[in-house]
């Protein structure tokens, strides 16, 4: 198809190819099956296929063997019929003969037992030995595919830390983590300071007398903690980058570029995606709208229920436009939910219509591409009951009429409509900042059992959602301009505040939303000297005295609750008891009298997590005033705003009149029903 090349100046391969792609395991099937496949994904109005990322058994079936003649058939191929390859190097799974040499590869869990071989991701990232291997088998794969014109892009690895895989445990993680540790404190008696172990005699005599923070008698020093999810982090960075290097040398001859992609998943935070973000060239995810709401979501079992076969309505958008974030604006789908997955606790089919709105859905976010996993459903091994787009015989699955109907509208709007196809970081008209170290901070110390980043900062997506607004994610090092792209610029739940940012906070145009347990630990992760917040007095004359958190049952209501709702609403899980001084105003009182929102300039801080009443309310009110239209959306009804453009989604069962006087409908109609898409031009 390739109309998305005319929106990127950056001559990618990847881009002048990408719309619908499939995962594809050619090594699974007997060989007289290729070629109709590879003619049949053209048919489809497939362009893309990802291969091989779980394959080094087969490419080097003993030590120093390759065995490549399957792979280059399997490209020929598929390059005949015309599709462009995604290279997945096969590092997320190790051969079985390379863990009997060197079972020191082995990840070590928490409670200190070996995890095993017999399924994937069974490596710890600080063995040196499989480093070496890995760069062995990517130089060996990228020397021989890097300039091969049909292998337009290569996805490092698969889905780091998914199986709580970034973290280990080992001998060499102990080793790297005292290295790392020495980098960073130079001198140990500089680390004791830092971590505050004059307490309970925890005073290390050395970097090489330090232990990792697992298996201890009752909790680990929080700075400890701190540091090993930090150096976890770093691991994880370095060994993408070992590859990305070798991957970029490689094809650095070529005269279009291949990108690089590695495939994020939902709701994980081993690792800072925004550093890793930094090696790469596309950030993709992978989607499974089904199988994260009964497997990731916080809602109770009546949202699932109404919800169980179309998804939570803003979890796959939330993610689509953090990992945006993480890159420079380009971004993917790189496995899309196709049918029934196998490995949630319950795995229903979505509704008809849900995978093509879910493909929609992800364009709408700027997916350069929306590949689906997988081709044809395997018959075998662990994931024989996960649909693809084929039966195990080869009939077609019940969705795949949806993905043709999608491509075909794709081409469709492609044609009188590329401007939809603009792909930019800064879409929004708000944004949140998003910080990996603040989630690993409330998991190390949470305080109380509700407390938990992600869905602090879900809850904000939801409620700017639910008031039609469209969310762009920040990192927590945003520049001045990011944040004054902005009305408003969200950041709950930061948990330290550099000199940096309180200058911008000082500058910005932005109206600026913090707190909850906003600053409220130096980066050493101890309370900070002057109290939290640990703002300038002149930026928010607020200190924070004590704070307490509350159990799911308990909301501390507003002072002046709204009588049309007939129940209190107000703060829930967490409360911070302020004094406020006289630079600042108390904006909102809840009904014991103390302050629950206060305001000083641009600033809005919010003492406690509030509910969803109050949230959305909240929002409504400071985007009126910011001068920001807010709508009133049921909760399966969703819109995205995209420059002129609006793609309405419908995830609920009700159908929804949509206001579309004097727009141009371009996909759709004004009555959204269920499953239903609108793209409409403004
Ligand atoms: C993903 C993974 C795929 C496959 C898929 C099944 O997490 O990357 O290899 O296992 O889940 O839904």
């Amino acid at each position: 198809m390739g109309f998305l090349m005319t929106t990127q100046k950056n001559n990618s391969a990847l881009n002048k190819a990408a719309t619908l792609g499939v995962c594809y395991y050619p090594e699974h099937w007997d060989r007289a099956k290729w070629q109709g496949d590879a003619e049949q994904m053209r048919e489809v109005g497939i362009t893309l296929v990802r291969l091989a990322e779980f394959s080094w058994a087969l490419l080097e079936p003993e030590a120093g063997k390759y065995d490549w003649q399957w792979l280059d058939d399997s490209i020929e191929t598929l390059a005949n019929e015309g599709l462009s390859i995604i290279l997945g190097t096969p590092t997320a799974t190790p051969p079985k003969w390379l863990i009997d040499t060197y079972p020191e590869i082995l990840p070590v869990g928490i409670d200190g037992q070996v995890k095993k071989f017999g399924s994937r991701r069974h490596y710890c990232f600080s063995s040196e030995v499989y480093r070496q291997h890995c760069q062995r088998i990517v130089t060996e794969m990228a020397n021989r595919y890097g300039e091969h014109p049909a292998v337009v892009a290569w996805q490092t690895d698969n889905e780091y830390d998914c199986h709580d895989t970034a973290v280990s445990y080992s001998d060499a993680a102990l080793k790297a983590f005292q290295l790392w540790l020495a980098n960073k404190y130079a001198d140990i008696t500089a680390l004791n300071k830092a971590w505050g172990n004059v307490f309970w005699s925890m005073t290390y005599p050395s970097f090489a007398a330090i232990e990792l923070p697992n298996q201890t008698v009752t909790e680990a020093n929080p700075a400890h903690w701190m540091d090993f999810r930090r150096f976890t982090s770093d691991q994880v960075v370095s060994f993408n980058r070992e590859q990305t290097e070798i991957i970029r040398l490689a094809t650095a001859a070529r005269a279009e570029k291949a990108d690089i992609t590695h495939n994020f998943m939902g709701r994980i935070f081993g690792f800072d995606h925004f550093d890793v973000g930094n090696d790469i060239d596309i950030p993709s995810w992978d989607s499974y709208p089904l199988g994260f709401l009964e497997d990731r979501s916080d809602h109770d079992r009546a949202f699932r229920d109404k919800f169980y076969r179309a998804g939570d309505p803003d979890f796959q958008a939330l993610h689509h436009d953090l990992y945006r974030a993480v890159g420079d604006g380009r971004w993917g789908v790189m496995e899309q939910q196709p049918g029934p997955v196998n490995w949630a606790p319950y795995n229903p089919a979505p509704r008809a219509g849900m995978v093509r709105l879910w493909s929609w859905e992800a364009v709408a976010h700027g997916a350069e591409f929306v590949s689906y996993f997988r081709w044809r459903q395997a018959p075998f091994a662990q994931e024989q009951m996960h649909a693809g787009l084929l039966l195990p015989n080869s009939e077609p699955s019940p969705y795949l009429p949806e993905i043709q109907q999608f491509a075909k509208e794709l081409q469709q709007v492609s044609q009188t409509d590329i401007d939809f196809f603009a792909t930019s970081r800064e879409t929004g008209s708000v944004a949140i900042v998003f910080d990996y170290p603040s989630a690993w901070a409330w998991e190390i110390q949470p305080q109380g059992q509700a407390f938990d980043y992600f869905a602090l900062v879900f809850d904000v997506y939801r409620a700017c959602r639910s008031l039609g607004l469209s969310v762009d994610f920040i990192s927590a090092d945003a520049t001045l301009a990011q944040y004054n792209r902005y009305k408003m610029v969200f950041a709950p739940g930061l948990f330290t505040v550099t000199e940096e940012q309180q200058a911008i906070f000082a500058e910005t145009t932005a109206c600026c939303v913090l707190g909850p347990r906003f600053g409220s630990k130096t980066k050493d992760f101890s309370i900070p000297e002057s109290l939290p917040p640990n703002l300038s007095e002149s930026l928010l004359d607020v200190k924070v005295q004590q704070v307490e958190s509350l159990s799911p049952d308990t909301v501390l209501p507003l002072a002046d609750c709204d009588a049309e709702y007939d129940y209190e609403y107000g703060l829930q899980y967490w409360r911070e008891y302020v004094t406020v001084g006289s630079q600042a105003t108390v904006t909102q009182v809840l009904a014991d009298g103390s302050a629950a929102v206060i305001e000083q300039q641009n600033i809005r801080y919010l003492t406690g997590w509030p509910d969803e009443t109050m949230l959305n309310k909240l929002i409504k009110t400071l985007a009126g005033e910011q001068g920001l239209k807010t709508l009133e959306l049921p909760e399966g009804i969703r819109v995205r705003q995209l420059g002129s453009y609006q793609l309405w989604i419908n995830y609920s069962d009700d159908n929804y009149e949509i206001d579309s006087a004097g727009a141009e409908l371009i996909v759709g109609d004004s009555l959204l029903m269920a499953s239903g898409v609108t793209l409409l031009k403004i």
